[in-house]
């Protein structure tokens, strides 16, 4: 009988004492009298620690706000193949526990404490785009403020996915996300909130990351936007991470002796055809290019086509195109000078026409004085049997004053053949002079494209 009136008027009353209570807060005060001389009593703070295993919270309708920030201490490498962001963080996240709270004049001032992480609930926040698995180190400890607010580290090293465009290595710049979710909370037990201004994230970061690195970073943009999966909604905070790639390295281990052989290439041009070394030089410089790529090909990114592999093989071609325009003029030279061709009539005038000064066609210079005067004796050693074979004009040239009539046509003959060989060489010159500037208009032109393509 007792006990069914127990049950029937002192519980509800109970209850209800207990939940106005819990309203006020009052019944969470942990009494820390000592604290300031014995040290921190664990029977004190039992309560807490006991309840770590759930969310603390008086209502359970109520969510949890969890304000993040971060600072990013190192970009340790980036990875183009797996496209993966590698970087340091620190994670701060601070949240209010309710059951925590104390008088500060009761405890000698005391207003903040450090404790064990593993002795509170903490927040499950995450990266989303974190790909690996986290390797933060277990005994963390948290600061507790008098008021019930938890304040807590956490470093971590992220490997986080993110979509590289190498596409204007090495002037890319990068836009990684960092996106922070609770794991499990939906919105109606976690909200996030910032803890610092995202320009202050920025700041520290910048400063902190100065000094080494290959990476320089932009900037810091933030967007929140709530993420739903399924019928569950989550809240989320969107970094974006905007990074540079500073450039000097490869400028000065790829571009700048890429550009020195480009020029040497195109100086070769003024090697006399004539003195024969003009293929074997080319031949060295192609071979020394060639090299130069494979020994640079570490530096390249791995995957993808950067512009700057186009460009590098656009370089090889040019050399090779070059070479090809070098045998091509030896070869014309050789012909002309051992069974010359006759030559087409519109292009012996045209040559004639040429070599008139005041004209605009293209002569080389240092061929533009000898213009016809020029002779096969002046052609390379190497020939030589072949050119005194095709100058038997020569010899006879002493004749005419024989008179004979067949000795004169001969002479005829001989000084045709002569004026002849000496137009094709005439011509191989005008070629070679054409063939050049055309190389060095595309060679500008590429070049060009290139630079304006990296400065966008
Ligand atoms: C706090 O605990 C001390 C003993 O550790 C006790 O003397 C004191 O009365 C307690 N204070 C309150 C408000 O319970
Ligand atoms: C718990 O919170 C919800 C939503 O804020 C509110 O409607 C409800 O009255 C609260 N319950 C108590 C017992 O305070
Ligand atoms: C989180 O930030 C908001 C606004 O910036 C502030 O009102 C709130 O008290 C903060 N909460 C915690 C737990 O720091
Ligand atoms: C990064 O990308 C996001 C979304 O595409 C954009 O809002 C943000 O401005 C970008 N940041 C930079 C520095 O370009």
């Amino acid at each position: 009988m007792e006990g069914s009136w127990f049950h029937r008027k002192r519980f509800p009353l109970y209850l209800v004492l207990s939940l106005l209570l819990q309203g006020r807060g009052v019944t969470f005060t942990i009494n820390c009298s000592g604290f300031g001389r014995h040290g921190a009593d664990p029977t004190a703070l039992n309560s807490v620690f006991e309840r770590r295993a759930f969310r603390p919270v008086t209502n359970v309708s109520v969510p949890t706000r969890v304000n993040i920030s971060f600072t990013m201490s190192a970009i340790l490498d980036v990875d183009e193949q797996l496209h993966l962001l590698l970087s340091f963080l620190w994670l701060e996240m601070v949240w209010d526990n309710p059951f925590i709270s104390w008088n500060p004049e009761e405890c000698e001032g005391i207003t903040k404490m450090s404790m064990a992480a593993k002795n509170l609930w903490l927040p499950d926040i995450f990266i989303i785009e974190f790909m690996d698995v986290d390797k933060t180190p277990k005994d963390l400890t948290a600061y507790v403020s008098n008021e019930g607010r938890i304040r807590y580290k956490k470093p971590m090293k992220v490997a986080s996915i993110c979509d590289l465009d190498i596409f204007y290595f090495p002037f890319d710049a990068q836009n990684c996300t960092l996106t922070f979710s609770s794991f499990l909370y939906t919105v109606d037990n976690m909200l996030l909130g910032m803890e610092k201004e995202v320009w202050e994230i920025t700041d520290t970061s910048r400063d902190i990351l100065q000094a080494h690195g290959e990476w320089e970073l932009l900037g810091i943009n933030k967007a929140t936007a709530k993420m739903s999966v399924g019928a569950n909604l989550y809240d989320q905070i969107t970094f974006y991470v905007a990074i540079r790639r500073r450039p000097s390295l490869y400028v000065i281990n790829l571009l700048v002796p890429s550009g020195f052989l480009l020029a040497i290439d195109a100086l070769s041009f003024y090697l006399p055809v004539e003195s024969g070394n003009r293929v074997p030089f080319k031949i060295t410089l192609l071979l020394g290019y060639n090299v130069f790529l494979l020994m640079m090909n570490d530096l390249l990114p791995t995957s993808g086509t950067p512009l700057i592999s186009v460009y590098f093989a656009l370089c090889l071609s040019l050399m090779v195109l070059s070479l090809l325009e070098t045998v091509f003029i030896t070869h014309l030279l050789h012909l002309a000078t051992t069974q010359p061709p006759p030559l087409p009539r519109w292009l012996h005038s045209l040559l004639l026409s040429c070599t008139s000064p005041g004209r605009c066609c293209p002569t080389a210079p240092q061929k533009g004085n000898e213009g016809l005067g020029l002779t096969p004796t002046h052609l390379p050693g190497a020939k030589e049997p072949e050119v005194s074979a095709g100058q038997k004009p020569g010899p006879v040239e002493a004749e005419p004053t024989g008179g004979s009539e067949q000795t004169r046509a001969q002479w005829e003959h001989g000084a045709q053949r002569q004026q002849s060989v000496e137009l094709w060489v005439q011509f191989s010159h005008v070629m070679d002079t054409l063939l050049f500037r055309l190389y060095l208009l595309f060679m500008a032109s590429s070049n060009l494209t290139v630079i304006s393509l990296w400065n966008t």
